[in-house]
């Protein structure tokens, strides 16, 4: 029976890049944690806010089958995070193991699930929750997986905002395509590079921006520009995305909400580019355009 061991403790959301960060500093990179969003209403849809301040149980999984081994590791986190309060080693027998997530049929061939899952005769993106949004769970996401898996991207170049877990950048390199520029507001690159790193991904490099600021320090051409972010940033976005676009290039936007999405459609219309397919699940909407 596979012992897997768990050493779970509280911290402060708002300090939780750092302290990933401080744990890949001592080889600890398998971590889990429930993302506290709020999620608001608006014109623009649907939208979310993360609460800063929230106390969140980290969770973490050393590579090891030795409980020893992990009460060190127990000293070094309280030492390294500064931890006073209590630090909880439990067992995961593989009967009681409760997986992140359950693997998820796109139903185009494809399945999201981890690495010790068997594709059967499925293609399979290899993929660990480490929190951040786009496990592939919404239907945004999987819309927009859907468009990405059934893509050609041998030789093109792939800016994608707004990349959360990444899940959308490993897509596109499955997909050949041969350079992926990964960028969010946080700092998502442990998260980012681990599972890159599952699909054997080299060529994704990760940025820390915000995509409605001007200077977003991207200063190449992309083949192809992906945002699932919400409509307003989206149109917040197009000074950016219009920049660094290649003429012919393309334009995948979902997190659109159908009240809204035909505004959306038109302003970016306006702005030169043409709409070539759009999908709907419930009340999302995911657009494929092509830069004139
Ligand atoms: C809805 S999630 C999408 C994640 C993933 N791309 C997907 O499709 O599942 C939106 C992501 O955009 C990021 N984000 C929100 N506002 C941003 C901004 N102004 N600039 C850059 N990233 C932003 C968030 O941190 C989050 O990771």
């Amino acid at each position: 029976m596979v012992t897997i061991f768990q050493i779970s403790f509280n911290i402060k959301h708002s300090e939780i890049d750092d302290e990933i960060e401080k744990l890949a500093a001592i080889d600890l990179y398998s971590t889990y944690y429930e993302e506290p969003f709020q999620v608001t209403v608006d014109s623009n849809g649907y939208g979310y806010y993360e609460k800063e301040e929230e106390i969140i149980n980290m969770r973490v999984f050393p590579e090891t089958g030795s409980r020893e081994e992990c009460i060190g590791c127990i000293d070094k986190i309280r030492n390294l995070l500064d931890i006073n309060e209590e630090i909880i080693l439990s067992e995961l027998k593989d009967d009681n193991w409760q997986e992140p997530f359950e693997p998820i049929d796109l139903e185009n061939g494809w399945i999201i699930a981890e690495p010790n899952v068997p594709a059967e005769s499925l293609k399979k993106i290899n993929f660990e929750s480490q929190g951040s949004f786009g496990t592939g769970l919404h239907e945004t996401t999987q819309d927009f997986l859907r468009y990405i898996l059934e893509y050609d991207f041998t030789g093109l170049t792939v800016l994608d905002l707004g990349t959360g877990s990444g899940i959308l950048s490993i897509a596109a390199g499955l997909k050949n395509a041969k350079r992926i520029v990964a960028l969010d507001i946080r700092d998502v690159t442990s998260e980012v590079m681990y599972n890159a790193a599952l699909n054997n991904l080299e060529n994704i490099e990760v940025v820390v921006a915000d995509v409605t600021l001007k200077n977003s320090g991207i200063n190449e051409k992309f083949d192809a520009v992906f945002i699932n972010i919400g409509g307003e940033e989206t149109l917040a976005s197009m000074e950016l995305i219009n920049a660094v676009i290649k003429q012919d290039g393309i334009l995948i936007v979902s997190g659109l909400v159908e009240w809204s999405s035909n505004d959306i459609c038109k302003e970016l219309e306006a702005q030169g580019y043409q709409l070539v397919k759009s999908t709907k699940t419930n009340e999302w909407v995911t657009m494929i355009l092509k830069r004139l």
